[in-house]
């Protein structure tokens, strides 16, 4: 086999929001495939980074008092770890605010004008006077003009499905500042997609794409390609465009860039060549990962820039369908929308991992993560298979032979069935067929097993004069189990490894040659995985909810199931990271608040819980149990004695711990900053605040 030289990336998350469930099919997806590639000796790097530019992030980090750079270190710190221990294996994970990507965005966009490929015209968009900034469709609310809905944003209703432009909203308002925005005219520079019609129309037909990819790319072909707007006006968090004071590339301009400047870095640290991966005449593989709502900028924009610039063009870009979670869209009121730290609060990723891979196929339809299904499946087939085969016949090469495999090799023909399935299992690896790999490598798993019950080592073990015997079938099971466990191992590299430390042996890369493992020594067996319990899927679920209520802000990149997209992506592609200005309420609304000073009597941890605290109150007319999450700043001896405002008819609600009976209110951004009253505040215990 000739070693491949392969370039991956997963599409680079936005840094305004943690890692969910939704992200992880992605990486997990691909983490697979890059390590399938190495296990085959290729060699593959594969790489990725936070996009970390544009409004958004600009204005949340603006409302949480700290600069863009600040939000987008700590989001970066968040999202390294959840991805580490979900054994997502990047060669580098970098930022697109990277001085790499603010030369490569340079560079391109300087080729890109060179070739007469960028032009410049003055277009007029809505203002917020108030605020004094552009405001993307996304911050623009109003009536829908079709249905009349209220308070739907600029580009589209959620009500009627309709799409617009934010002119067409009646009674349009900032989401910034709830003022009418006023129209203003700006000098916009644009990248003449046009110009690449024949190379796209060849490009899309030859082979990089998925049929059902190039299928929904033909239509938007024929609907014919229009300039797409890359710059934006300051203020702006971004790279500012040479040249041109004030106006800054949009961030979907140098996200993709952000692949090559995160490789570039790579190249700088471990002294790769840069340009034998990217240079026009490369012959490496280039492939992008991505979920099929941003096909649109990888297969038409990015490799247009690329062949703009005079660069390679990508091996293939690889869509992937949305994740849906019971068969619905992922909600953060039923609990989920689960973050990746939820998640790995309660339950072992491989779990994941498994799951996801038995789900996955080459194309891009949705997948669901059914709970009771993926219980049963990873109870079923990890548990119960896979795992079982070792535990049936370790106990008798312990007991009864020191943990050491018989120099005999029982069965060659059931051996050499294991190993040549290596072709069919690579293959399916290869074209992403993952479900079918899982199912291929279970049906060894199932014959594995079927061997063991048809020998019987249990019945062997009782007779006389079956010692060779026994020790010949457990050691097969045991040889059978390290073929299952490698070829599951760019799915579980855990287990994978933990199997290897148990059998005593090195990582055996891929299994076309393997011999079995003869009068070797192992370890001592210990369970490599444990069965799913339910108590802790209940528990994910509820921390999600309450993740909820005290994250509104909690941002999301695709989670909603829908065919391709149809519509060229006009806005930037995120959630509100403003909570919309609120109607204003009647004073009535106001007075039906029973708002008191109480004074925390009592406080304690939540077993279970890493966010709330126990808080026992005394709010004049009685003591309430109120369950608050304010753990992150607050350790419950400092609490007891202090004064706290207490919303004191609010319904009780029922809570995994308990009933909380009425909620406390602080001011602050969350974290360590959570502000309650002070004790010499001059109130007691019990004073009606309204
Ligand atoms: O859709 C998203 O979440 C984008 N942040 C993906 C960018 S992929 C690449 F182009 F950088
Ligand atoms: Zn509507």
């Amino acid at each position: 086999m000739t070693q491949r030289k392969i370039l991956v990336t997963s599409a680079l998350p936005y840094a305004n929001g943690p890692i969910h469930l939704g992200h992880l099919v992605e990486y997990i997806q691909t983490d697979i495939w890059v390590r399938f590639q190495k296990q085959r000796g290729n060699q593959c790097y594969y790489v990725c980074a936070d996009d970390t530019h544009g409004t958004p992030i600009m204005l949340r980090a603006y409302k949480e008092g700290i600069t863009p750079e600040a939000l987008i270190a700590s989001v970066w710190t968040q999202h390294y770890a959840d991805f580490c221990e979900f054994g997502v294996a990047f060669d580098n994970y970098h930022s697109t605010h990277s001085e790499e990507n603010r030369a490569l965005a340079v560079m391109m966009y300087s080729q890109l004008k060179a070739a007469g490929h960028i032009s410049s015209r003055t277009i007029t968009q809505a203002f917020d006077p108030v605020k004094e900034m552009f405001l993307p469709d996304r911050f623009i609310k109003g009536d829908c003009p079709k249905c009349g809905a209220v308070d739907q944003y600029g580009d589209g209703c959620e009500v009627c499905g309709a799409t617009y432009s934010p002119t067409d909203l009646k009674n349009a308002v900032s989401a910034l500042s709830g003022e009418k925005p006023i129209e203003k005219d700006s000098v916009h520079y644009f990248f003449d997609l046009a110009n690449f019609a024949d190379m796209l129309a060849a490009w899309t037909n030859a082979g990089h794409l998925q049929t059902e990819v190039t299928n929904k790319l033909a239509e938007w072909l024929q609907s014919g390609l229009q300039q797409w707007d890359i710059s934006r006006d300051a203020p702006y968090f971004g790279f500012e465009i040479p040249d041109a004071p004030g106006k800054f590339f949009y961030v979907w301009l140098d996200a993709p860039i952000g692949y090559m400047a995160s490789f570039k870095n790579l190249c700088d640290k471990q002294g790769l060549d840069f340009d034998e991966y990217w240079a026009k005449d490369s012959t490496t593989e280039l492939y992008h990962f991505i979920g099929k709502d941003i096909i649109y900028f990888h297969a038409l924009f990015w490799p247009a820039m690329l062949s703009g610039a005079q660069l390679r063009t990508p091996s293939a870009i690889y869509a992937h369908g949305f994740l849906t979670v019971n068969g619905e869209k992922m909600s953060k009121s039923r609990g989920t929308f689960i973050a990746a730290r939820t998640y790995l609060e309660h339950l072992n990723p491989e779990y994941l991992r498994y799951y996801f891979a038995a789900k996955l196929n080459g194309g891009v339809d949705d997948i669901d993560l059914n709970f009771d299904d993926f219980s049963q499946r990873v109870n079923a087939d990890l548990v119960g298979k896979v795992v079982n085969i070792a535990s049936r016949c370790s106990g008798f090469i312990a007991k009864r032979f020191n943990n050491v495999l018989s120099a005999q090799f029982a069965e060659p023909a059931l051996w050499a069935e294991f190993i040549n399935a290596n072709a069919s299992i690579a293959h399916s690896y290869e074209s992403r067929e993952y479900g079918k790999a899982m199912r291929e490598i279970m049906a060894l798993a199932d014959k594995a097993n079927q061997y063991i019950d048809d020998k019987k080592p249990w019945l062997l073990a009782k007779e006389a004069g079956q010692e060779a015997a026994l020790q010949d079938i457990c050691s097969m099971g045991l040889n059978l189990f390290r073929v299952l466990a490698a070829y599951l191992k760019p799915v579980l590299p855990t287990l994978s490894s933990e199997a290897e430390s148990f059998l005593n042996t090195t990582a055996p890369g891929w299994i076309n040659t393997l011999e079995p493992l003869l009068a070797h020594s192992i370890n001592d067996f210990k369970p490599l995985m444990t069965r799913v319990d339910s108590d802790k899927i209940a528990a994910i679920i509820e921390a999600s909810k309450e993740n909820l209520e005290k994250t509104p802000a909690v941002s999301a990149s695709p989670a909603v199931s829908q065919d391709l997209p149809v519509a060229e992506p006009s806005h930037e592609h995120f959630e509100a990271i403003f909570e919309p200005i609120a109607d204003t309420i009647d004073f009535s609304d106001f007075a039906k608040l029973d708002l008191r000073i109480g004074k925390i009597l009592k406080a304690g941890y939540v077993e279970g819980s890493d966010k709330l605290l126990q808080l026992t109150i005394d709010i004049g007319s009685e003591t309430r149990n109120i369950f608050s999450g304010i753990r992150s700043a607050y350790q419950p001896q400092d609490l007891e004695g202090r004064l706290t405002l207490v919303i004191a008819n609010l319904a009780p609600r029922k809570m995994r711990f308990g009933v909380s009976e009425g909620m406390v209110l602080a001011a602050g951004p969350g974290g360590k900053d959570i502000w309650l009253l002070s004790p010499d505040s001059g109130a007691t215990a019990g004073l009606r605040v309204n």
